[in-house]
C-alpha cells in the first residue's frame, strides 16, 4: 500500500481513522470537550411549567435541568448531597415544588436549596446551605439552553460570537430571525452509527451535495459545484431562479417571518456553532439540529423545524412540505456518514484523508478537536 501525502498547500489532512472510534479518544473528548465548552442540550421551551425538568448527560455526567417558581431555567448535577445517590431517574418529569431524593428523603428546592433533611432538623451542626444541589452552568441563547460543566468557563458568548462574526460579520443577519421567537412545528430525532465528529464534518462540507443531494441541488444549485460556503462574509445561498420556497416542490405560500424583509426572500443560510448545533436559516421557516454523542461510533440528533408562532397556530398549518425536504437530507447525510464510519477503522485510513480545497473552515474544526484534546501537532507530517 502506497500512502498518499497531501499536498498541504491545497489540501488539508483530515483526523487519522482511530479519532472516529477509539474509546480512549472519545474518553477525552468528553471530559475536555463536552465537559469543558458550552453545549446546547435542547429547548427551553421543552419545560415551559414552574416544577418541570429534563435530564440532561452530558460530559460524564447526569444534569437536571428545571424551571423555577421564578420561571428561571436552571441546571444542577444529579447528585444528592448526602451519600451521593442518583436524584432524579425520569428523562422528563414534574417535580412539583422540591425533588425528594429515594434514599434518605433529603428534598432540593427548584433552586437547589437543601429545604428537607427527616429527622435532622433540630441539628445544627449539618450546615444546609452548604449542602445544595451542585449549580451547572447555564444560558440560553435563542430558546436554546446550553450548559458548561466547567465552572471558570467565559460566558456563552465568548464561544458563539466568533463563529457568528466569521459567517455574518456580527450578530444581526441572526438576530432578524428571531430564533428565540418561534416555535416547534416538527421535531424528528435520529440515530447514526457515526462519530459525532463525521457528522459536523458532513454539514460542513458541500462536496458531495451534487451526489448525494439531488433535491437540494436542484433548489440551491449554488451547491451543485460543491462549495456551500466561500468564506464570503454575510453571503446567503440563493434559490433556484423558479424556485419559490424550501419545498421539495419549490413551491409553498408559508409567509416570510416577521423580522425579515424582502432582501431575506429566496435565500439560505447554513452554519455550525461548534461543538453540536447546526443552523439552517430560510426565509420562512429555521431549521436547528443538535448532535449529542452517544459513544464513540454512534451519535443522536434531534432535528427541530421552527415556524412563527402564528403561522404555527393557525387551523391549517402543516409543514409537511418543507419538514420532507430536509428530512430527505438528513437521512442521506447519515447515510454517508455511517459509510464513512465503516472506513474509520481500515488500514487505509490510518493516516486520515484530506479535505479538497475551500474546507479550510473544517480543517479549523479538526484543530479545534486536536487543541481541545491537548494534541495540536499530531496529525501533522
Ligand atoms: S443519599 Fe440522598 S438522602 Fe441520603
Ligand atoms: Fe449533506
Amino acid at each position: 500500500m502506497v500512502a498518499v501525502e497531501p499536498e498541504r498547500a491545497a489540501f488539508e489532512p483530515t483526523l487519522p481513522g482511530r479519532y472516529f472510534h477509539d474509546p480512549d479518544i472519545y474518553a477525552r473528548e468528553q471530559e475536555r470537550i463536552f465537559g469543558r465548552m458550552w453545549v446546547c442540550v435542547g429547548r427551553a421551551d421543552a419545560i415551559p411549567t414552574e416544577g418541570e425538568f429534563m435530564l440532561i448527560d452530558l460530559g460524564g455526567e447526569s444534569v437536571i435541568v428545571a424551571r423555577g417558581h421564578d420561571g428561571a431555567v436552571r441546571a444542577f448535577l444529579n447528585v444528592c448531597r448526602h451519600r451521593g445517590a442518583r436524584l432524579c431517574t425520569d428523562a422528563h418529569g414534574q417535580a412539583g415544588r422540591v425533588f425528594q431524593c429515594r434514599y434518605h428523603a433529603w428534598s432540593y428546592g427548584l433552586d437547589g436549596r437543601l429545604v428537607g433533611t427527616p429527622n435532622l432538623a433540630r441539628d445544627d451542626r449539618l450546615d444546609r446551605d452548604a449542602y445544595g444541589l451542585l449549580p451547572v452552568r447555564l444560558e440560553v441563547w435563542e430558546g436554546l439552553v446550553w450548559l458548561n460543566l466547567d465552572p471558570d468557563a467565559a460566558p456563552l458568548s465568548a464561544q458563539l460570537d466568533p463563529p457568528i462574526r466569521t459567517r455574518f460579520g456580527g450578530p444581526e443577519t441572526i438576530a432578524r430571525y428571531r430564533i428565540g421567537d418561534l416555535v416547534v412545528g416538527r421535531s424528528i430525532q435520529y440515530e447514526i452509527a457515526a462519530n459525532w465528529k463525521l457528522v459536523v464534518d458532513n454539514f460542513m462540507e458541500c462536496y458531495h451535495c451534487g451526489p448525494v443531494h439531488p433535491e437540494l441541488v436542484r433548489l440551491l444549485p449554488a451547491f451543485r459545484q460543491g462549495t456551500s460556503y466561500q468564506g464570503i462574509v454575510g453571503e446567503g445561498t440563493s434559490f433556484a431562479s423558479d424556485v419559490d420556497a424550501f419545498t421539495l416542490s419549490g413551491q409553498g405560500s408559508r409567509p416570510r417571518l416577521p423580522g425579515l424583509g424582502p432582501d431575506d426572500d429566496r435565500l439560505y443560510y447554513g452554519f455550525v456553532l461548534w461543538p453540536n448545533v447546526f443552523v439552517n436559516l430560510l426565509p420562512d421557516h429555521v431549521i436547528l439540529h443538535t448532535l449529542r454523542p452517544l459513544g464513540p461510533e454512534r451519535s443522536h440528533v434531534v432535528c427541530d423545524w421552527l415556524f412563527d408562532r402564528a403561522d404555527a397556530g393557525r387551523a391549517e398549518f402543516d409543514p409537511t412540505d418543507t419538514v420532507d425536504i430536509f428530512d430527505l437530507v438528513n437521512r442521506q447525510d447519515w447515510e454517508v456518514c455511517e459509510l464513512t464510519q465503516l472506513g474509520m477503522h481500515s488500514r487505509a485510513y490510518d493516516r486520515g484523508g484530506l479535505y479538497v480545497t475551500n474546507e479550510t473552515h473544517i480543517a479549523a474544526f479538526r484543530d479545534l478537536v486536536l487543541s481541545r484534546l491537548g494534541e495540536a501537532d499530531s496529525t501533522r507530517p
